[in-house]
């Protein structure tokens, strides 16, 4: 068998992630102050794939190519691939034919995070001859998900956001393919969303009578689209790191399970851990609340954050209320002038100013 090769997709247009989308690769906002997409990056090199092509959006490609470099950064060989528009998962599958050539591959959809990651999974594939096989997870919602209906392994058929669920079972964004694959989503017609659909493109493997085999995922999956499941996978990641403490640390309390990176200042203040704070972040008169990732350069001062990612080069001042529940994208500036709210929720773009009166 050829070797498996990787396929990271991180084009898509991010409406979900909006305003941040508008001037950044979701791909890249960090969890735990790493971009999600080095997450993807590192399972597939961890599970011996290191020929990795990745799908490039034309307005966020350049920031995805600074950000990864060649590859040699992660032991892996990048080969960028751009897609002009964001017409579907198996519209990327074709985009990237002549990376892929005639060898199997793994798909992952670069704002995806497996705790686990694909080790296994690339393994089995290796020693089974497959046509495809697709990763899966139990959820409680399953009508916001690709389901599939199954016989044992086997994967008898795929749903779309199904209103009557044949099962619990959702698509993971990690699929294992043959290059089979390319002649099945040649054959799509947009669908009613107007996308080439990966899961129509299974469809018609399973149709032929292909060999489509599914396995469930050990540990926990996210899908960081949106908001809330960013703010969830900050917080999965977050309850797994240990404590490091490189910054300079005065008159103040550092509790639970902290990294403070070299550069940073915390200054009478108290930080509650499991959270992260970056290189020359500084931190004054602030309170650091759980689950929080402080990114490089960024400022709190006078001000109280918790369960919130902040991206480089941020500042909260004054603000004598609690953010949380927030993503603050770079650069952005809040600052309060007046008393009022004790809580806010903010899903704030870059560069943006606010100013609470
Ligand atoms: P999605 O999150 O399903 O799509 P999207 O990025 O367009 O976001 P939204 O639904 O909020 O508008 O995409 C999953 C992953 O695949 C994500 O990393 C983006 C990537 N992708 C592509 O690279 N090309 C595409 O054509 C599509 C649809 C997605």
């Amino acid at each position: 068998m050829d070797e498996i090769k990787g396929l990271i997709l991180s084009g898509g247009s991010g409406t979900r992630l909006r305003p941040i989308t508008h001037t950044y690769a979701k791909q890249l906002v960090p969890v735990a102050n790493k971009p999600v997409l080095f997450y993807g990056i590192e399972a597939l090199v961890e599970a011996g794939v290191t020929d990795i092509g990745i799908i490039i959006a034309p307005h966020t490609g350049d920031e995805v190519r600074e950000a990864v470099g060649d590859g040699s950064a992660f032991g892996a060989k990048i080969t960028y691939i751009e897609q002009d528009k964001p017409a579907g998962l198996a519209h990327a599958v074709l985009t990237a034919e002549e990376f892929l050539g005639d060898s199997p591959f793994v798909m992952y959809l670069g704002d995806n995070l497996l705790r686990d990651g694909v080790p296994g999974l690339v393994e089995r594939f290796r020693e089974e001859t497959l046509d495809a096989m697709i990763l899966l997870t139990r959820v409680d919602d399953p009508s916001s998900f690709g389901v599939a209906e199954l016989e044992g392994e086997k994967v008898v058929r795929l749903v779309e956001k199904p209103k009557d669920p044949p099962s619990d079972m959702a698509l993971v964004g990690v699929y294992l393919f043959s290059p089979l694959i390319l002649d099945a989503a040649r054959r799509l017609e947009p669908s009613d969303r107007g996308e080439l659909e990966i899961t129509e493109a299974i469809q018609v493997l399973i149709d032929e009578g292909r060999d489509v085999r599914s396995e469930v995922v050990a540990g926990w999956w996210k899908d960081t689209g949106q908001l809330s499941d960013m703010l969830e996978a900050n917080r999965l990641v977050l309850d797994d790191i240990g404590s490091r403490l490189d910054g300079e640390i005065d008159d103040s309390r550092v509790e639970g399970r902290v990294i403070i990176e070299a550069g940073a200042r915390v200054r009478n203040s108290l930080v509650r851990g499991p959270a992260v704070i970056g290189r020359d972040a500084v931190v004054e008169d602030a309170y650091i609340g759980p689950y929080t990732s402080i990114g490089d350069g960024v400022k709190v001062l006078n001000s109280e954050i918790e369960h919130s990612i902040l991206l480089a080069g941020s500042s909260v001042e004054n603000l004598g209320a609690r953010i949380e529940a927030s993503l603050l994208g770079r650069e952005v500036k809040v600052t309060r002038s007046d008393s009022l709210p004790r809580t806010m929720r903010l899903l704030v773009g870059d560069r943006a100013e606010i100013e609470i009166v």
